[in-house]
């Protein structure tokens, strides 16, 4: 698994605890030659695996929390693996690392340049600052999986853990002005090896048909920015269809600081209010358009706190549940709107969690939009901030899973573990809770890592709840229910079972009390030539795995036909009231996409899906007459 043994750990420097200075080794270390930056060839590859080059993701990172001064540190790196978790006690800084590799990106991923798998290992780069910037030097990191301890100039600067979230370093007191400094990066990523129960959603160390190849290192982009010592950490907004907007504006010191909000319609200021940092307040702007999938309006908004101004947007919609005509209903500005969506598993066979250009990422939402889904169901995976803003700018309802536990052979999280689990939850909520296309929390997918006796989702629904009161849960999307939160879930392949009188172990009855949902349907496949399939043996021999196979794109366009007419009856006479088909693209050895993996075949056909989709939307709209 590891090269060599790059590091010469020393009981001396072994015996530095983690968060203790960490001195530049005193060893020499041999001279090394690093191999150049080469992507690897993936085992399938995308219409956009080579425009990636070598400055990818160039966007801003984080588009409602933006600042004008920035550096994008995203390029070409260095990597090497190290023997153990140990070697975060003796960083190789001041060296050559062993070859370098593209952040960000999966260091199993063939845009990596690595392409082998790893569970612990150093990336090193260098940045300068730029002379004119005065103020504190924020270090910012989209996601790195699973733990990152950050250095800089030699020191420990940071350290994060959980693989799908946004951490920041403040940088200032570690870098200096004038010349190169080393960034170092120590990760380490045991995915479900080792008696590890972490949030890991489909990464796999051996993957086997629906669980996939893992994702570790710097998945996200690497920024830097200038900003004054007291800055804007967070903003929670929420705007709702009566016009108000709730904000909290987060400070870095905490104390209380005066800040001054600017909503814009375009160029127009239509609303502008004082207030204070680290408390909650509220304004109104009169005459809104409102944010929906038919009209996904957007206004920019502006924020200064002190020296501090960011920009940031917002949508005004409300979310809820009410009763229509008898039956529990998901309302979107006070309407029942029946949610179609597919699972959307943002995996790439080029980049894996790392789409491999902000283009790419949109291509698929862009698929969907133009058949008619007004929803995605972004399954066990949360994805870059630049997902959600394109999900916002396209009017894409997202429903919002958690990243799951290993569900595999009853392995429970233990007490610590679940605690964990608790806590990456509520960093879930508070860093994504502001984007407008977001509707609805998923906390545990079909029971995997839910605790079966003591029914944690309860308590960790209040907990959301209370954490986010504006959007709706699914506390367990399919199977292990005990009646908490919103919905009632109901997974079931291939056919539906949507707020119906009839359901399949170990599914639960239809409960009324509830907004019926069919969380999961649909999965059948159609194998497809070699050139568009993920060509590894082991991935291959599991194709004939997928819930049901079939052997024509005619013969599948005709199961899909019979599957959303089965659907649009469930809504007519039942209680169904949003739906999500399995699923967007194939996914290395599951053949069941709309899409082949590479993103080169579509298997829908166009209109008889558009038809079938504005289908369901019908039918749900005569039952809210
Ligand atoms: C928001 O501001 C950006 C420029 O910062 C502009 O490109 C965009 O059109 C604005 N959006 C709206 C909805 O006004
Ligand atoms: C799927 O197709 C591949 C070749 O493209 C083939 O090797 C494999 O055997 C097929 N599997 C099934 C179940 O048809």
């Amino acid at each position: 698994m590891h090269l060599e043994g790059f590091f010469w750990v020393t009981p001396l420097l072994a015996a530095h605890a983690l968060g203790s200075p960490h001195p530049v080794p005193v060893h020499q270390y041999p001279a090394r030659q690093t191999t150049p930056y080469a992507p690897k060839q993936p085992p399938l590859t995308t219409p956009w695996t080579d425009k990636v080059g070598t400055n990818p993701w160039p966007e801003y990172p984080r588009p409602q929390l933006e600042r004008a001064d920035w550096q994008n540190l995203n390029g070409v790196w260095q990597y090497q693996n190290a023997a153990d978790l140990n070697a975060v006690d003796s960083p190789p800084f001041g060296q050559s690392l062993a070859q370098e590799v593209l952040v960000p990106s999966c260091l199993e991923s063939g845009l990596s340049g690595a392409a082998s798998p790893s569970v612990h290992g150093a990336v090193t780069t260098k940045f300068t600052v730029p002379t004119s910037w005065d103020q504190n030097v924020l270090l910012h990191f989209g996601a790195v999986d699973y733990e990152a301890t950050v250095f800089i100039n030699g020191k420990q600067a940071g350290f994060n853990r959980g693989g799908y979230f946004h951490f920041t370093v403040d940088a200032t007191e570690y870098i200096s002005k004038d010349g190169d400094n080393e960034l170092l990066v120590f990760v380490h990523d045991p995915t479900d090896s080792g008696g590890n129960v972490i949030p890991i959603g489909k990464q796999r160390i051996v993957p086997s048909h629906i669980f996939y190849t893992p994702c570790s290192g710097i998945w996200q982009s690497v920024w830097i920015e200038s900003a004054p010592e007291n800055h804007i950490d967070l903003l929670d907004l929420d705007a709702n269809m009566d016009g108000e907007v709730n904000i909290y504006v987060h400070s870095s010191t905490g104390a209380s600081t005066p800040v001054e909000v600017s909503v814009f319609d375009g160029e127009d200021e239509v609303a502008s209010h004082e207030g204070s940092s680290d408390e909650a307040f509220s304004f109104s702007v009169s005459d809104v358009k409102l944010w929906s999938p038919d009209s996904p309006t957007l206004y920019n908004v502006t924020v200064r706190m002190g020296d501090d101004e960011i920009q940031s947007y917002t949508g005004f919609r409300t979310i809820s549940k009410g009763e229509v005509n008898g039956v529990v209903r998901p309302l979107l500005n006070g309407e029942f709107t029946f949610m179609f969506g597919t699972l959307d598993q943002g995996y790439w066979p080029d980049g894996l969690y790392t789409a491999p250009t902000r283009e790419a990422m949109v291509y698929d939402l862009e698929v969907l939009k133009d058949l008619g889904f007004n929803m995605v169901r972004k399954h066990i995976k949360v994805e870059p901030a630049l997902f959600y803003r394109a999900c916002d700018e396209l009017g894409m309802l997202v429903i919002q899973d958690m990243p799951s536990l290993i569900p595999l052979q009853n392995v429970l999280p233990n007490e610590e573990q679940q605690t964990e689990f608790a806590r990456q939850l509520e960093v879930l909520i508070n860093q994504f809770k502001s984007f407008p296309s977001i509707v609805t929390w998923i906390i545990y997918n079909e029971g995997w890592g839910q605790l079966t006796d003591s029914h944690p989702e309860f308590g960790l629904t209040d907990r959301v709840r209370e954490l986010d009161p504006s959007r709706l849960i699914s506390s367990t999307s399919g199977w292990v229910d005990h009646g908490a939160g919103d919905f009632s879930d109901n997974h079931h392949y291939a056919n539906p079972q949507c707020g119906s009188p009839f359901y399949s172990n170990p599914s639960s009855p239809y409960d009324p009390s509830r907004i019926g949902l069919q969380g999961e349907f649909g999965g059948i496949g159609q194998n497809v030539s070699i050139e568009h399939l993920w060509n590894v043996q082991a991935a291959i021999d599991t194709v004939i795995e997928t819930y049901e196979l079939d052997e024509t794109v005619e013969a599948w366009n005709y199961r899909s036909h019979i599957l959303l007419g089965e659907l649009q009856d469930q809504i007519r006479r039942f209680a169904c009231s949003g739906g999500v088909w399995t699923q967007t693209t194939d996914v290395e050895g599951e053949v069941n996409g709309l899409m082949t993996y590479d993103r080169r075949v579509k298997r829908t056909d166009q209109e008889q899906w558009r038809a079938d989709i504005q289908g369901l939307y019908d039918a749900a709209a005569a039952r809210s007459e």
